[in-house]
């Protein structure tokens, strides 16, 4: 019988492929499972392919025993006991990279609607004004964008936008390469002086949390725009809204906020919600078909890898390794282990004490724990794994032959 992977919460199909050309059966179940359900469905399970709103504890793993690796078919992972998995040794795979043109263009649209005013002409009409007139109407040939956080996001917006004839201006506390015509800010606060919009592309840190307070927004240029579409904690809205209230910014764009509903059922709340200058979304930056058909792809042929190569390339939660095809005539033994010493050592005499030769090995270790390949040449025990397993300090082993 051959090993299941069970998806959980609507996966995108274009998921299949890799797992099917890994000869696995697949199980697909449309929505998230109450707890039982989620645990029952688990217990056969070799993969699980979850979204963000499946639930993986401490519970859900001990329902798991077969489990081997876990996808997240999303960015977060905060949904997921990290450190119970890490304890297993089970890899947790996500996709940060799916969404990114996605939020970019988001982005780009909502430059270019601020810029003209649409969003209160539009509101306007809907209630029967016609507000034909060029009044803060503008292009956006020639403004200057500010992009703080040039990492993927940034910068692909930063292309995107060179190629409407944006001047574009950045900020990031790391150095970045600019792309074309792109300029580095040395401060914040001189991208801030200078930009007609600024758009927020950096993580939730200590650093950025409430980055974009009264006195930053009061910096920015009279008749500026801002954009949040990163998270809902960069910017104090009160001090955006009192700012829209005075006039001091002609527009903003809010996709993520500091209290957002847990679900449709729930309300949605904020001092926002009264100026018909400003686009308001719901969290939907990076949501596209295209966003999770690319993220299906990308989270699946990690896990896919890692089951046939034991590649840990892209895992969150413990020490990445990339082995590579496995040679004809070898197999391949991957161990997950206390990081302590002396486990190598007597990983390796457990080895030599068969008649199989280590052809080439492969150790990466972090946060406790350790991870080794070994490409073993020559036959080994019955017995082998068990052997391995039973070693002070093993926390998994598995050995795949081609
Ligand atoms: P990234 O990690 O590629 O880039 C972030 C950049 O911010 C890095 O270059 C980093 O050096 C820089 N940075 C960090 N701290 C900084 C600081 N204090 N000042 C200036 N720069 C700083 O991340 P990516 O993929 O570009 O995502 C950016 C943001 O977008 C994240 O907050 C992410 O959570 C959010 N996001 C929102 C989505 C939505 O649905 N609205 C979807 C996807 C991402």
């Amino acid at each position: 019988m051959s090993d299941t992977v069970v998806l959980f919460e609507n996966i995108h199909p274009l998921a299949d492929k890799a797992f099917e050309a890994a000869g696995l059966s697949i199980e697909r179940h449309a929505a998230a499972l109450p707890v039982d359900d989620l645990h029952r469905r688990l217990s056969s399970a070799v993969l699980a392919g979850i979204r963000s709103r499946t639930r993986m504890d401490r519970a859900a793993f001990d329902a798991a025993p077969n489990l081997a690796a876990l996808g997240c078919f999303c960015i977060g992972t905060n949904q997921v006991d990290l450190k119970t998995a890490e304890e297993r040794g089970i890899p947790v795979f996500n996709g940060p990279f799916g969404n990114t043109r996605s939020v970019a263009e988001l982005t780009l649209a909502s430059v270019i609607m601020l810029m003209r005013g649409i969003p209160m002409r539009s509101a306007a009409a809907r209630r029967g004004e016609w507000m034909k007139s060029a009044t803060n109407s503008h292009e956006v040939r020639a403004k200057k964008l500010g992009i703080v956080g040039y990492g993927n996001i940034g910068s692909q917006l930063s292309v995107l936008a060179s190629a409407l004839g944006m001047h574009v201006y950045f900020y990031d506390v790391e150095p970045k390469l600019a792309h074309g015509n792109a300029r580095s800010c040395a401060s914040l606060e001189e991208l801030l002086a200078i930009a007609d919009v600024v758009t927020l592309h950096v993580p939730s840190t200590e650093q950025t949390r409430g980055m974009m307070d009264k006195a930053a927004i009061a910096r920015m240029k009279e008749g500026a725009i801002l954009i949040n579409q990163a998270r809902g904690d960069l910017v104090d809205i009160d001090a955006l809204a009192d700012a829209l209230e005075s006039g001091h910014l002609l527009g903003a764009a809010v996709d993520v906020f500091p209290k957002e509903p847990a679900s449709k059922e729930e309300k949605f709340v904020s001092p926002l919600q009264r100026f018909e200058n400003v686009i308001l979304t719901p969290h939907v930056g990076g949501s596209t078909l295209e966003a999770q058909a690319s993220i299906g792809e990308d989270v699946s042929g990690k896990l896919a890898r890692y089951l046939a190569l034991g590649s840990t390339k892209g895992a969150v939660n413990v020490p990445e390794i990339e082995p590579g095809e496995i040679k004809p005539g070898r197999a391949r033994l991957l161990s997950f282990h206390a990081n302590a010493p002396g486990f190598l050592t007597r990983l390796n005499e457990t080895i030599s004490s068969t008649a199989a030769n280590i052809a080439s090995q492969q150790l990466q270790t972090g946060n406790g724990l350790g991870y080794v390949a070994s490409d073993l040449e020559g036959p080994l025990p019955e017995d082998f794994i068990d052997r391995v397993n039973a070693l002070e300090g093993s926390i998994r082993a598995r050995v795949i032959r081609p």
